[in-house]
């Protein structure tokens, strides 16, 4: 299996050591190669607010040679993990900032069907509160990216870091995320034959029908045609 990281936070701290447990967890499961990408290191910028990706297409991105390797190794992937830490209850602004860059891939606009077919797991650790917000964040752009499935994991440490949680707590996470791992990897392995879910479905149906009203042309129409998917009855999901 191949899976896709991207570390929304530059510190190797506990939300770095909840995603080594679930990278050792997997490993039980059968072979993973990871393809890890740090934030903000391996895409330091913040959108422009340009729209080049929105009108022009994704290569117009100022920050495309950063956005794009990204891009490629998630779609080449079984299975997506972002990561982040919470930051005033919310994700890092790292993580924000990346996730900016790819609006475009929003069903609304030039969905990949590759991501059709994905798994994805979200990682966010918290002092003591804000996971749900940072994972809903996460969560929120791979569900507009059309993601199959859509797994979380969020900790509230209560410890100055992780070496300081007692053992019976690390044990309790340990297995926690063993089961998440479990889950992780048997969707990745039959990721084909999952149904698809009820929300990808409805933005596809939707947005195909808002597709017939855009003028012929447009950037997000065109693409559609290009697809097959504004003829008969061809459907991506
Ligand atoms: C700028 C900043 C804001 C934070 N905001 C919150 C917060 O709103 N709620 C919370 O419980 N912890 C907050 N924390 C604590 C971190 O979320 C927590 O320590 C987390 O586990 C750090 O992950 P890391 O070790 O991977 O960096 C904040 C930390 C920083 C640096």
């Amino acid at each position: 299996m191949r899976v896709c990281i991207v570390h929304g936070s530059p510190r190797k701290g506990n939300t770095y050591r909840a995603t080594l447990v679930f990278q050792e967890q997997l490993r039980q499961y059968g072979a993973v190669d990871f393809a890890e990408f740090h934030l903000p290191k391996d895409m330091p910028h913040f959108c422009l607010g340009c729209h080049g990706c929105f009108e022009k297409g994704e290569k117009h991105c100022p920050h495309a040679p950063n956005v794009q390797p990204i891009v490629k190794a998630m779609l080449d992937a079984d299975g997506i993990i972002l990561t982040s830490p919470v930051y005033v209850l919310a994700e890092s602004g790292c993580m924000k900032a990346f996730l900016d860059h790819l609006g475009y891939m929003y069903i609304a606009h030039r969905p990949m069907e590759e991501m059709f077919s994905k798994v994805a797991m979200v990682i966010s650790t918290a002092a003591g509160t804000g996971t749900r917000h940072s994972m809903g964040a996460m969560a929120r752009s791979l569900n507009h990216w059309g993601v199959k499935r859509i797994y979380r994991y969020g900790l509230n440490v209560f410890a100055p870091s992780w070496d300081d949680m007692k053992p019976a707590k690390q044990r309790r996470i340990r297995r926690t995320l063993d089961s998440k791992a479990k889950r992780f990897y048997h969707a990745m392995a039959q990721r084909a034959e999952l149904r698809p879910r009820v929300f990808t479905r409805a933005m596809f149906t939707m947005m195909r029908k808002m597709m017939f009203q855009y003028p012929d042309g447009h950037i997000d129409k065109e693409y559609w045609r290009q697809k097959g998917w504004l003829t008969g009855s061809r459907r991506a999901v």
